[in-house]
């Protein structure tokens, strides 16, 4: 018989307690080119392939990490990298690690991804704070059969998106001066970039980001109970107007530069909690 999933992220989070991972206070999973965004002390640092059921995936540009140490003095989970629909995996492949962290109970989790703009009032290295999103991958993470110990078979996705853990991370941002918006992301499977009648299809249906990642996180997330904070980093105009050939190489670069800002926010959250 095959094992629940639930045994099999009890068997990954004692491997991981095992190693000395403790309770976070928040677990944060930082996607393409936002390695650098938050930097731990006295951290641990464990590759994913050699975390029972995480996957390991391989795009440039991804660290495949996980982190467990303190920022001001709290102690935080990072997912450094995540592996990706279009590499192959299946959704419940790439939400394990969700479902994992989980069972360590940080009081919430930041989910962050590089999308591309929509808005038009969006600039490339803008941070968007998600208030929302469309599920347009033509898969769900929950697709298959559920372990009712989890979550229910049927979860409600009307909050997804914790609003007063955004409006903690929004205060912060205004504290430091970085701009911020807020917007519905989209979530393609990939790993092709937009055609043109693509964003305007995306436009028209509400979404003011596109991006590859995320949607599944946060419903295994969210089904799982925990507050979600989704922030992403515009790395490049989905305008149609203005569409320019786009390739991996330019949405890293503008991770990258855009990183110590959402880092800067991620450390603010953290040191507003309660030690
Ligand atoms: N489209 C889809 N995914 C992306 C983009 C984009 O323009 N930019 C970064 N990830």
């Amino acid at each position: 018989m095959t094992p629940l999933l639930s045994d099999r992220v009890r068997e990954s989070a004692a491997f991981l307690q095992e190693r000395g991972v403790g309770q976070p206070v928040a677990a944060v999973l930082l996607g393409s080119g936002l390695s650098g965004a938050i930097g731990l002390d006295d951290g641990l640092s464990i590759p994913y392939a050699e975390i029972p059921g995480f996957p390991d995936g391989n795009v440039a540009g991804h660290d495949h990490r996980l982190e467990f140490g303190q920022v001001k003095g709290r102690a935080v989970l990072v997912l450094r990298g995540r592996v990706h629909y279009y590499e192959g995996a299946s959704l419940a492949e790439v939400t394990f690690p969700i479902r994992v962290i989980r069972s360590l109970e940080p009081r919430w989790m930041a989910i962050l991804n590089a999308a591309g703009g929509i808005n038009p009032d969006y600039g490339v290295g803008d941070i968007v704070f998600l208030s929302d999103h469309i599920n347009w991958m033509g898969d769900n993470a929950l697709v298959g059969p559920n372990d009712d110990s989890l979550g229910p078979r049927f979860p409600d996705m009307s909050n997804a998106y914790d609003a007063e853990l955004r409006r903690r991370a929004e205060s912060v941002a205004e504290d430091a001066s970085i701009r911020t918006h807020r917007g519905v992301y989209a979530a393609v499977a990939g790993p092709t970039y937009e055609t043109p009648a693509e964003i305007r299809m995306l436009r028209l249906a509400g979404a003011d980001l596109v991006g590859m990642s995320t949607v599944p996180e946060v419903i295994v997330a969210v089904h799982g109970g925990s507050k979600v904070l989704g922030m992403s980093v515009v790395t490049d105009l989905a305008v149609t107007e203005e569409l320019e050939p786009l390739s991996h190489g330019m949405v890293l670069g503008a991770a990258e530069k855009a990183a110590p800002r959402a880092g800067a926010i991620l450390e603010g959250l953290v040191e507003g909690e309660e030690e």
